[in-house]
């Protein structure tokens, strides 16, 4: 760990809303984006970059209203160095305009097709147009890192002169590694006095490794995106560049980072990007043990495998059952919700689920309750907190997936229906439209795993899912219905998080 003393602030300048919703596949709508921009502000960046008001009429008016929300941090618009694209950002009463052209002889010739005179004069005349109407001009070279040096350093310092206030430097394409990143920044700053900023994206899985190296070199702000949405493979990742400043680095941002695992939480369920088990600090694993000596220490003393403390950025430990389990791991697990086998009910727990992982299964949540229930008789209760009553699905040529369902949840009757791309989709759409609204559980994972034989052979549909506090539970059903199959292991899931979130005494 590297000390500076005072530890000195870096700005954090959030594209989630434009680089992060230009990530392929991703449409936000305007309440989805007002909502982020919220939770944004509460996590503390210094910048929302909203979007981009040229690109239409729906992006101007989101972007106009989130600079209505009064929110804490800077709102700023993206605009290419041009007058209407100016004049439309500013007509969002954003603070802050960022402007860009791409200054790398690639791109000027065939992205703009213009030439490196036109380029400089047109960043100065947009540069100088923000500066007349009195807001905040941060000015992109974009592709910097494959502009030619001199070109570079001469756009930007003419950027300067027209009065821009924060220089970012896109690296568009991903190409830098730590040390050309230092040499550039180094390079840079001998050539402008404004704050530096960078902007990197992961092509080579180098985005926050370069972003960091900019901060060494002496770049003041980051731009990043949560979950490391973006264009092609990303933009560097907030929370795994907001942990690494704080804990590797020693310097400060103004993330609140107990916030940073339910922000990723939810940008993942607005966009619809599901993010990968093992990302760091938000990915289902992150904080997740499950072979013997690592469950064995975290269970004595969590520095042994956690470098980062789970509390710290929102989430909590999650020791695993599996084939590479050990006794000391499974009885924490166990120990969690309250359950306590003796020495010898825990060695047959134990043994039954490493013969459960040996046959390349994956021991599911429930599935570590029924084998300790069947070792020590029912362990969490014979009540189900939720229960099907009745279940209808009507499927078919020219006829939309439909299915109602009838489920009791703490003794109370509760009614749904939903359409879906199909049966299944539809049932278990309306089994989450109620637990969802009631209780906050929704499902996070769907997964056929094994399908035997033939048209009457067992489907076995494994699931997870994830109530508020991030909380993941997994559980399967087979059956030779699919639907039912999903159904089951559906509310059996949903009932094993019930029942443990309660023995933990967090009953709503
Ligand atoms: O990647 C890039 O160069 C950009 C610019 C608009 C800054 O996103
Ligand atoms: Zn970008």
């Amino acid at each position: 760990m590297k000390n500076k003393t005072p530890p000195f602030t870096i700005r954090i300048f959030d594209t989630t809303l434009r680089d992060g919703e230009q990530s392929p596949g991703v449409s936000l709508t305007i309440e989805d984006k007002i909502e982020i921009a919220n939770q944004l502000s509460q996590l503390g960046v210094d910048t929302i970059e909203a979007g981009f008001p040229s690109s239409s009429e729906g992006e101007k008016k989101v972007i106009k209203q989130i600079a209505t929300e009064k929110l804490q941090p800077e709102i700023c618009a993206l605009s290419r160095a041009n007058k209407p694209d100016i004049e439309a950002a500013i007509d969002c009463n954003v603070d802050a305009i960022h402007v860009f052209i791409p200054t790398s002889p690639v791109q000027m010739k065939h992205a703009i097709g213009m030439t490196p005179q036109q380029v400089l004069d047109a960043a100065v005349d947009s540069v100088a147009y923000v500066k007349k109407h009195g807001l905040t001009c941060e000015f992109s070279p974009m592709d910097a890192t494959r502009s030619e040096l001199p070109f570079l350093k001469q756009v930007c310092q003419a950027a300067e002169e027209a009065g821009m206030d924060r220089l970012n430097v896109p690296d568009t394409v991903g190409i830098m590694t730590p040390k050309t990143m230092t040499k550039l920044i180094q390079e840079i700053k001998t050539a402008v006095s404004v704050p530096i900023s960078v902007h990197c994206h992961d092509d080579f899985g180098m985005a926050v490794a370069n972003s960091l190296a900019a901060v060494e070199a002496g770049a003041q702000q980051i731009h990043c995106t949560i979950n490391g949405l973006g264009e092609r493979a990303g933009n560097a990742s907030l929370e795994e560049v907001v942990v690494a400043l704080h804990m590797l680095y020693n310097y400060k941002t103004k993330v609140n980072t107990k916030l940073l695992y339910s922000t990723s939480r939810m940008v993942s369920a607005l966009t619809g990007l599901a993010v990968q088990a093992n990302k760091a600090i938000v990915g289902e694993n992150a904080f997740a043990h499950e072979s013997g000596i690592h469950t064995r220490g975290v269970a004595e003393k969590p520095l042994t495998f956690e470098p980062i403390k789970p509390e710290l950025v929102g989430r909590t430990r999650k020791l695993v059952a599996g084939k590479l389990a050990g006794t000391r791991g499974i009885k924490a697990e166990l120990e969690e919700i309250g359950i306590r086998p003796t020495e010898d009910q825990l060695k047959d727990i134990v043994k039954r689920v490493k013969e459960l992982g040996d046959k390349g299964k994956m021991v599911t949540d429930a599935d570590l309750i029924a084998l300790t229930s069947a070792v020590m008789g029912e362990v969490l209760g014979e009540e189900k907190i939720i229960d099907l009553c009745d279940l209808a699905v009507m499927t078919g040529v020219k006829v939309l997936p439909t299915a109602s369902v009838r489920l009791v949840l703490d003794g109370k009757e509760y009614v749904a229906a939903e359409t879906g791309v199909g049966p299944v989709d539809a049932v278990l759409k309306s089994i989450q439209s109620l637990t969802n609204s009631i209780e906050k559980i929704r499902l996070k994972e769907y997964r056929l795993e094994a399908i035997t034989g033939g048209s009457n052979a067992v489907a076995e549909v494994v699931i997870k899912v994830e109530d508020e506090k991030g909380n993941v539970v997994s559980a399967r059903a087979a059956r030779e219905d699919i639907v039912m199959a999903s159904v089951e292991a559906m509310i059996n899931g949903i009932n094993k998080c019930l029942l443990k979130n309660r023995k933990q005494g967090n009953k709503k």
